[in-house]
């Protein structure tokens, strides 16, 4: 940890995102190939899941390394602030929170946007006071985001909830304690697997989750459960015994590095036709991906240090389905239709997770040379119909490359739209991005990092 000298400014890693308002921009435009090596951060939709399941531990502190500087993290670390936590966060990315300090029930979001994070902390303030007052939840505007599997899932385990107009006030049946569940969960929600799994953690006895999302990010909180003495046992084809009670985290635990910037990164790289070596990339997690880059004609050179990603020859189309893991990932599905924009002829995109999350494309096509070069239709893939079907949600795109980007103003619709703007920005005659809250909730300085590769970028604030 770097001391700080008593002159200095307080070390405030969330600066920027705290700064960004209304009038703040990002300008860009072409400047050739990104070239280069940058470093992948640590995972955004790990780390706020990671504290959860550490304020459901016994001891007194826990130290979690390779934290990403991002937004979300800012508005995860005000929910625990509100219930009484003190920690500390160093420049060389360390969070320690001392968890013994959790006195408050009340996990309220103050911030603008807020995040999903609030719901996943009932478990454990439950089973420490048995009572709990819970903010409803925020995030991206990119589906109605229902969160009735979280409370249902709850109710298992003998939890009563009252809605109130802002929040959930919650407590406990029988005797202040949280039971054992047997839940099946109606889809394999990403949030809900990972609140029931913290709060069966903290159930004493075995409960069983059935039908679970088990994307990289849950296996780690798996990993970290067991590592605190929680027994977790997996079945096929995607459920969980868990056997919950006391359990304590002795050691650091680590964020894995985020799937989602690795992916948006290399999008860029072979967008521009650069070549990027990214450090500390791993190979599994991005499986689906590498070889949806390989079919496009893209060049992939895995390493144990990190992933090269570089232009080869002219980019393909594809046709992807967004799915749960390991299907293609709903969080890549924005920057890959930047990397579809620059291949030759007519690819396709079916998003089957969230039923709104195309709001970017008519952002897109405002400083695309064809006005209709992302077009937009409510209709299914006809081979692969979805929970969506004949439901007019508009969740299947056509995406005619190859695109040229001219000069313009867009607005962020949702967080990876934002890197999707950012990347489009990059190839543009010169692009004003406004609405930067959520790009920076998500990801860490994107424009420092791709300034760092060579791309002619500037963030306003
Ligand atoms: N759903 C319900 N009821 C629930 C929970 C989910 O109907 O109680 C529905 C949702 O409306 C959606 C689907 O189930 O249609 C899947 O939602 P899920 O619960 O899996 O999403 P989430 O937990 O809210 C996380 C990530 C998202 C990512 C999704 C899917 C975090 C903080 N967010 O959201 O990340 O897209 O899983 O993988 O982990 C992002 O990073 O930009 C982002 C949106």
């Amino acid at each position: 940890m770097t001391p700080e000298r008593l002159t200095d400014k307080p070390f405030n890693p969330f600066e920027t995102y705290e700064r960004i308002d209304s009038d703040s921009f990002i300008e860009a435009k072409y400047n050739g190939s990104l070239k280069g090596e940058v470093v992948a951060s640590g995972t955004k939709n790990m780390v706020s899941k990671v504290i959860a399941a550490a304020l459901s531990c016994d001891n007194s502190n826990v130290q979690i390394e390779n934290i990403p500087f991002v937004g979300d993290l800012d508005i995860t670390l005000q929910l625990c602030r509100s219930l009484g936590l003190t920690y500390s966060v160093s420049r060389d990315k360390k969070l320690t929170l001392n968890i013994e300090d959790l006195k408050n029930y009340e996990v309220i979001s103050n911030s603008e946007q807020g995040n999903r994070v609030a719901i996943l902390l009932a478990g454990p303030v439950l089973s420490k006071i048995g009572r709990a007052v819970i903010s409803k939840p925020g995030g991206c505007n990119i589906g109605e985001r229902k969160i009735d599997y979280h409370l249902r899932g709850l109710e298992s385990f003998g939890v009563n909830i009252i809605e109130k107009q802002d929040s959930y006030e919650l407590d406990l049946k029988d005797g202040r304690r949280l039971h054992p569940s047997h839940f099946k969960l109606p889809f394999p929600s990403v949030g809900a697997t990972e609140n029931l799994l913290i709060t069966a953690s903290c159930a004493e006895g075995e409960s069983v989750l059935e039908n679970c999302a088990l994307e990289p990010e849950i296996i780690e909180l798996i990993k970290i459960l067991q590592m605190s003495g929680v027994i977790i046992k997996t079945f096929a084809p995607n459920s969980l015994s868990i056997i919950g009670g006391k359990h304590s985290l002795d050691g650091p635990v680590r964020i894995i590095p985020d799937r989602v910037e690795i992916a948006s990164l290399a999008i860029a790289a072979l967008t521009t036709k650069g070549d990027v070596f990214i450090k500390d990339a791993q190979h599994e997690p991005l499986i689906n991906f590498i070889g949806c880059v390989q079919e496009m004609g893209g060049g992939v050179e895995i390493k144990s240090e990190g992933i090269r990603f570089y232009y080869k020859e002219q980019l393909k189309p594809i046709n992807i389905t967004t799915q749960v893991y390991p299907g293609f990932p709903t969080d890549f599905q924005q920057p890959m239709a930047i990397l579809m924009s620059q291949a030759n002829g007519k690819s396709i995109i079916h998003e089957t997770i969230f039923e709104n999350r195309f709001l970017y494309f008519s952002e897109l096509n405002k400083i695309s040379e064809n006005r209709h070069s992302f077009f937009v239709d409510d209709q299914c893939l006809e081979t692969d119909p979805c929970r969506y079907q004949n439901l007019k949600y508009p969740h299947l795109a056509q995406i005619n490359g190859p695109v040229a980007f001219r000069k313009g103003e867009i607005e962020i619709t949702d967080l990876r739209a934002g890197f999707a703007a950012l990347n489009a920005a990059i190839l543009s005659d010169g692009v004003i991005i406004k609405n930067l809250k959520s790009l920076y909730r998500g990801y860490e300085d994107p424009v420092g990092k791709l300034k760092s590769l060579g791309a002619e970028i500037d963030i306003r604030v």
